[in-house]
């Protein structure tokens, strides 16, 4: 949740440890601290509550330098966002940063309590700070002191320490919370995102689960959790840099949307031949194993989880195999039945969420024929820990609201349930060739979808003074209302939930009356009529109607509500097509309320704690 930034050079590294946190921002931003080592040897610690812009300011007015240096955005778990949370903690001579959970905090804090360790903060980051001092009084080196310090901690880390008295080193550690090295000339660098790193590399290796690395100018040594050295793979280039640049656009979030029909077309790049899905593309075993499978379990979170209940529609009525979606939260911690020939699917943009990765961890252990990840990061935990992944090719997605990552995951949902249905007989060719040309034609599609931006923008006024909303759907739509309700909390702060649009007598109907707006989806199809009915019943009542119809579908015409009649598009994309003016819908809300659109309060791009 938090971002790590870290370097040994011979030159002044503040300026990149205070751009690489702003890339990092999206994280986490409720506060931010650099510290560094000059060349007189002292430790110099700035923090400042709220956005990176305001420790940058700080640093600015009185300014630092120093060749070694460590930084931190956080996104507060344990104590209230305050400078004195903030990281880097300092105990003696000893700085460090952490990203992740201590879980056994408490127990190690009274221990060192006992030693003579006054705490200063709430936080339980400060435990490393004070248990690493206190292993360097007995070890020889501060690797070794932070080698016997981390086999104490229980929890999720990714920490970086750094030490007064040993000024061109820098230890990191990792453990549940991802940490990259960045390789420079005479000069190296660390970070929890490469992306914090695109001003001076291109060249990262991603630490593994347990190891601890000692870094310095010229050298990077690797052990393993055991300690032994080991060789990890350096990967080079091919990095978005453009991704942390938000171009024409006033946020990312709005960007990423109009990025859609791009990061589609790459989504589908290379996993068609011949008309036909190239199941080959999905994994080289592919076929192996989806021809096996008979159930499939989906687990994932937010809004991963809401293209997961897109897809259980699909897998049901294309694939014609029985789907199980699950939050990972609640999956992790029950009892659960795996049914014969089940393949498990985690979807994650981050591929870092820790309740995603602790259900595929279960998982393993639980039966299931394969863990497949459907992601949006190559490097990230969930991709190497399944047993194949498809990716999605959304590109860098900044903005905390989900965007692309949903309606790449939905395309790649699409493809895999064309390629199980062929495999399985239950998708002819025909079909299959109709459902192939219904996602090339869709990148189009959504580009006459953001046509209508203008229009959803004065729609958007008159959800200014609401406090709450209500979405309806039936079919694939009710799980994008799920999404649209998701995007309209989380960006604007308003109150939004979704309904089967069905459900609406059996209890929401009470909610309505001349304040509520209800947001329906209501696209020509075989459930429209049922939905007409809905509809008239929140109009019998004085419900405020805003409507996301197609030509076809007879809106319009209407009174007494507000349409966006779209154009038709094919029946089995249009779930992903509908969600592109329902985020825009979302965003012009959020404009008008004055949120910060791209790092909405209290929350943070990858959930990386529990
Ligand atoms: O990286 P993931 O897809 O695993 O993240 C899951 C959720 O945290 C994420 O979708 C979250 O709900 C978004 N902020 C929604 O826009």
């Amino acid at each position: 949740m938090c971002g790590i930034v870290g370097a040994v050079a011979q030159r002044d590294v503040v300026e990149i440890l205070i751009d690489g946190l702003h890339r990092l921002e999206y994280r986490g931003y409720d506060s931010a601290g650099v510290a560094v080592l000059g060349e007189d040897k002292t430790m110099q610690i700035v923090r400042r509550v709220g956005k990176v812009k305001s420790l940058e300011q700080a640093v600015n007015a009185k300014p630092l330098l120093g060749g070694t240096g460590i930084a931190h955005t956080r996104w507060a778990t344990h104590g209230e966002p305050s400078e004195i949370n903030a990281h880097p903690h300092r105990s003696g001579h000893i700085a460090v940063v952490h990203n992740g959970i201590i879980e056994n905090y408490q127990e190690l804090k009274e221990q060192l309590q006992t030693r003579g360790y006054m705490f200063q903060s709430q936080t339980d980051t400060e435990v490393i700070a004070h248990l690493v001092e206190w292993e360097l009084r007995s070890a020889k080196t501060l690797l070794e002191a932070v080698q016997k310090a981390v086999v104490q901690l229980r929890g999720a880390y990714g920490t970086v320490v750094m030490n007064e008295q040993d000024p061109e080193r820098l230890i990191v550690a990792r453990s549940g919370s991802p940490l990259v090295i960045g390789y420079g000339v005479g000069e190296n660098f660390l970070a929890s995102d490469p992306l914090a790193l695109l001003s001076v590399t291109r060249r990262f290796t991603y630490l593994e689960e347990g190891d601890v690395a000692e870094i310095t100018r010229r050298t990077v040594s690797i052990f393993n959790r055991v300690g032994e050295p080991v060789e990890r793979e350096i990967h080079e280039g091919n990095f978005e840099a453009d991704a942390a640049d938000k171009g024409q656009y006033r946020h990312y979030m709005q960007k990423e949307i109009f990025e859609q029909p791009v990061a589609i077309i790459n989504t589908l790049d290379g996993r068609i031949k011949d008309g036909k899905v190239d199941i080959q593309s999905i994994a080289p075993n592919a076929v192996e194993i989806l021809s096996n499978v008979q159930h499939v379990q989906i687990v994932a979170c937010g809004t991963s989880y809401n293209a997961g209940m897109v897809a259980r529609y699909w897998f049901e009525s294309i694939a014609g195999v029985s789907c199980d979606v699950e939050i990972a939260s609640e999956f992790r911690y029950r009892k659960f039945v795996t049914r014969p020939n089940s393949l498990l699917i985690t979807l994650s943009q981050s591929g870092e969420t820790a309740d995603t990765l602790a259900a595929l961890r279960l998982a393993k252990e639980s039966g299931y024929m394969a863990a497949m990840t459907i992601c949006n990061v190559a490097s990230s935990s969930l991709v190497r820990e399944s047993d194949f992944a498809f990716m999605t090719k959304a590109g860098v997605e900044i903005g905390v609201a989900s965007t692309k990552a949903f309606t790449t995951q939905l395309t790649c949902l699409l493809l895999l349930n064309v390629a199980l249905g062929r495999l399985n007989g239950h998708v002819s060719e025909e079909q299959e060739h109709h459902i192939v040309q219904a996602l090339q034609r869709l990148p189009t599609q959504i580009e006459s979808a953001l046509v209508f931006d203008k229009q959803i923008e004065k729609l958007s006024e008159d959800f200014a003074d609401k406090h709450h909303t209500l979405f309806l759907g039936r079919g694939e739509y009710y799980p994008i209302a799920m999404e649209s309700a998701l995007k309209l909390k989380e960006i604007s702060y308003i109150h939004a939930e979704a309904y089967a649009a069905g459900e609406l007598k059996h209890g929401p109907l009470a909610l309505i009356d001349s304040e509520m707006p209800v947001v329906v989806v209501a696209p020509e199809n075989d459930l429209l009529e049922k939905v007409k009915s809905n509809i008239e019943e929140v109009r019998a009542r004085g419900g405020q109607l805003y409507v996301f119809a197609d030509n076809d579908a007879g809106f319009e015409n209407a009174t007494g509500f507000k349409t966006i009649v779209l154009p038709k598009v094919d029946e089995v994309t249009a779930p992903i097509f509908y969600t592109v003016p329902l985020q825009l819908l979302s965003y012009h809300i959020a404009i008008i309320k004055g949120t910060d659109v791209d790092q909405p309060r209290n929350l943070a791009k990858a959930v990386t704690v529990e």
